[in-house]
């Protein structure tokens, strides 16, 4: 990987879950990696974890990429480091009915999830397109496929996600540079957990699982759906009329409201 996608690889929102997980395994691979979140104390520990195990170089930086100014904010921080690896991962979920849900927080979600991934591929895919040299990662969602009642919005978001992954994969392919949408489903992370209803999801993985099937995807698929209970799934609900399946995504989304541990989500 590391000889196909030359410098470093930025991960966006690092600070926990899938993010650090990807920093963590990008780390394994060789990676010197920028750490980008809000929880700069959290980026630091990650940091000096990934360079004491992998001896790696490691910079954490701590964005608010829901800022007007993130573009901006980016390149300062990225400093004219060429980065080969690109992992667009933050995320904010408002769960909820969209009329329970303060507009505030479905804007946010807009500004995290769409906007930052807009400017992050903005500040970033031009110089990798002219290096001919590049990877992409878009963390979208199962609940890109459709509607997602109760994640109507968040849905919304991660189909953003799957569309332009898919889009923009398709006008560089022939410049060197690879692009993937990962489509997870359930993942253990500390968040999900928190909101996660008892018992669980069905098909549900390990971060590290969702992480290691992604990277090894990115430059043979422009969709990764991790875990082969998710892929049937995904396949069998795309069989469905879309109002059947809107029904189903909904039985499961609702039960994110209670959550399984006593930690209130991020
Ligand atoms: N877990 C799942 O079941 C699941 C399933 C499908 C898809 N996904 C997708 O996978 C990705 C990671 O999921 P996760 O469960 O690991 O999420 P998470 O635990 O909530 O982590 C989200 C990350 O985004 C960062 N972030 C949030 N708002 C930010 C902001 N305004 N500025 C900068 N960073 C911000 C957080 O860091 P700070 O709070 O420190 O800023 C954190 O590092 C997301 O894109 C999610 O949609 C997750």
């Amino acid at each position: 990987m590391i000889k196909r996608y030359r410098g470093w690889a930025l991960v966006a929102g690092a600070s926990e879950g899938l993010g650090a997980s990807f920093a963590e395994r990008l780390a394994s691979r060789g990676y010197d990696v920028l750490l980008v979140a809000r929880r700069v104390d959290r980026l630091e520990a990650l940091a000096g974890l990934l360079v004491a195990r992998h001896g790696v170089e490691a910079v954490p930086i701590g964005i608010d990429l829901a800022a007007p100014d993130v573009q901006e904010q980016l390149r300062a921080a990225v400093a004219g480091r060429e980065v080969g690896v690109l992992v667009c991962n933050a995320a904010f979920a408002p769960l909820g009915g969209f009329l329970e849900t303060p507009v505030e927080e479905a804007v946010r979600a807009l500004d995290v999830n769409c906007r930052s991934t807009l400017m992050l591929l903005h500040a970033l895919l031009p110089a990798m397109v002219a290096r001919r040299s590049g990877g992409v990662v878009i963390m979208s969602s199962l609940t890109a496929f459709q509607g997602s009642p109760w994640a109507s919005v968040y849905g919304s978001t991660k189909a953003f996600g799957l569309a332009l992954a898919e889009g923009v994969a398709h006008e560089v392919a022939e410049s060197g540079v690879d692009v993937i949408a990962c489509c997870a489903g359930a993942t253990r992370t500390p968040n999900y957990l928190a909101r996660a209803a008892e018992g669980g999801a069905p098909g549900e993985l390990a971060p590290e699982q969702v992480v290691e099937e992604t990277l090894d995807r990115l430059g043979a698929a422009n969709i990764v759906i991790p875990g082969r209970f998710n892929r049937l799934a995904s396949w069998l609900m795309r069989l469905l009329p879309r109002s059947l399946a809107v029904r189903i995504m909904g039985q499961q989304t609702r039960k994110l409201q209670t959550g399984r541990t006593a930690a209130p989500p991020v």
